[in-house]
């Protein structure tokens, strides 16, 4: 007989069967026991809710009774019975227990109290048998099956682009380096350079820290397409939103201009929302109920106003703000913080650079909303975006959300040739290795547009987690790379 005929507590708590004979396994989460019966909490992470198993000591013995301690694997055999007590409909009523493997009580370091989760980053590799960590990743697969859904039902194509590449799309020079010479001792030019023509890909390779270049070679010829892969960013930040290995989701649309780009993410970010609503209440339930607890130890102005499902709900049904970056900086100039230094860095004049200080003073403060800022200054801007007009600013497009500031960015691409090649010029990105990028402006080039989206930032926007090492199975941030 095959060892899993064993039935999902996820399917028993959809559909009881009363009286049916049925295995389940799990791990146990809490054991109760008195002279007359033992109640063991079985937890198999198909769904939040344990399921009661009652074992009674006149059918299962003493020394496998002992066993079953919180942690410990279970194989349980028995017949679903009405429940008496409150809380659940059914239970087992075990005929017999196997206990599949052993968790020392001494030794196991989760128990059935609660465990910040600063301690329970440290143990990464067990946390996910915890109520938050597996409700976090239930939804962050929901998340991610709904990105493929939107997409393909919207007739775009999944693309694989390369994890290694030669090239720095977003020009920023924070990648992490492929070598497979030797560290300590490589090969020299003439000039005492390193020889990268020796290496392996005969080049200077990285880590990608985008899709989208190869994205758009794509679109320029499939229309519609998506990337959803990691990506890498060796910048030093320790932030809870910046992970030096994320997740990015980036859609690349020939024949779309900037508004249409915009359009497409408020759409696209609504519908995510509104799957994880309809497909996790269970999981958004229980992370509601632990944000709120989480807040009550925070003063009372930094609370949220809204519980997580009503400010998911709220996101889901109301259009965001649409706004440029000039008028971003009116608001800002004039903003109280601004004007009372209470923003580090001040806003003085057209041009700066916004912080997610700012970012969130405009959410969370002035607008209360979602807010899409377009038309940024070029200089402040990847090479790749639009020229507007005004010959001062590009078609940029960043999404900000409450509580996270940036959740997309993106914007229209620059599909003129003459334009591109002066706009990589002057910010010094060599043309001539990105031959193959051009080539898509010399034949056949048309207008299109794209963006970004952080896929863990969205999962701790849909979560409430506050930290983005928190959403991630196994975080890599700076100093960080165990597991
Ligand atoms: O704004 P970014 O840098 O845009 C791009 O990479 C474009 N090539 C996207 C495109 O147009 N196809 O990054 C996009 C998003 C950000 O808005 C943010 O949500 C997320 O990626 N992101 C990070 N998330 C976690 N950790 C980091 N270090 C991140 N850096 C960016
Ligand atoms: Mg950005």
């Amino acid at each position: 007989m095959a060892f899993n005929k064993r039935v999902k507590i996820k399917s028993l708590l959809e559909q009881p069967l009363i009286g049916a004979e049925v295995t389940i396994m799990g791990w146990v989460r809490t054991k109760r026991s008195n002279k007359n019966v033992s109640f063991i909490a079985l937890n198999d992470g198909s769904i939040i809710t344990n399921y009661q198993v009652v074992a009674d000591p006149n059918v299962i013995s003493e020394e496998t009774l002992k066993k079953c301690s919180t942690g410990a694997c279970l194989k349980v055999n028995g017949t679903i019975v009405e429940s008496q007590g409150a809380g659940q409909a059914a239970e087992l009523h075990a005929s017999s227990i196997e206990v599949l493997g052993e968790a020392d009580p001494e030794k196991y370091p989760l128990q059935p109290k609660k465990h910040s989760l600063e301690f329970l980053r440290e143990i990464a590799h067990l946390r996910m048998r915890t109520n938050t960590f597996s409700a976090v990743f239930r939804v962050r697969h929901a998340l991610a099956y709904a990105v493929h859904k939107y997409f393909n039902d919207k007739g775009f194509f999944y693309i694989h682009t390369p994890i290694i590449t030669a090239s720095d799309a977003e020009g920023a020079g924070e990648t992490f380096k492929v070598t497979t010479l030797e560290i300590g001792n490589p090969p020299r030019t003439e000039d005492g350079a390193v020889d990268f023509k020796q290496d392996f890909f005969e080049r200077e390779a990285n880590l990608t820290v985008s899709g989208q270049l190869e994205g758009e070679l794509a679109a320029l010829a499939l229309s519609e397409i998506y990337t959803f892969g990691p990506t890498f960013r060796a910048e030093n930040s320790n932030t809870t939103r910046h992970l030096a290995e994320f997740w990015m989701i980036e859609p690349e649309m020939a024949f779309y201009d900037a508004e249409d780009n915009a359009d497409l993410a408020e759409d696209f970010l609504k519908y995510l929302i509104r799957y994880a609503l309809e497909n996790c209440e269970d999981d958004l339930k229980f992370l509601e109920a632990r944000l709120l607890e989480e807040e009550k130890s925070k003063p009372a102005d930094q609370r949220s106003e809204m519980g997580l499902i009503e400010k998911l709900k709220f996101v889901a049904d109301n259009d965001f703000v649409r706004i440029t970056y000039t008028e971003a900086i009116d608001i800002l100039k004039n903003s109280k913080p601004n004007k009372k230094k209470k923003f580090q860095y001040l806003i003085e004049s057209w041009g700066a650079d916004l912080q997610s200080e700012h970012e969130r003073y405009l959410v969370e403060k002035h607008f209360k909303k979602p807010v899409i800022l377009t038309d940024y200054p070029k200089e402040i801007k990847a090479f790749y975006m639009r020229q507007n007009e005004d010959g001062k600013t590009v078609a940029a497009m960043d999404i900000l959300f409450p509580g996270i500031g940036e959740i997309i960015g993106g914007s229209q691409r620059e599909e003129r040739m003459d334009k591109l090649v002066q706009r990589m010029e002057e910010m010094h990105i060599p043309t001539e290795e990105m031959w193959w990028f051009l080539d898509t402006r010399r034949f056949g080039s048309t207008p299109h547009a794209g963006f970004g989206l952080g896929f863990e930032r969205m999962v701790q926007f849909v979560t409430g987690m506050g930290n983005i090492r928190d959403v991630i199975a196994f975080p890599r941030t700076p100093g960080n790379a165990e597991f």
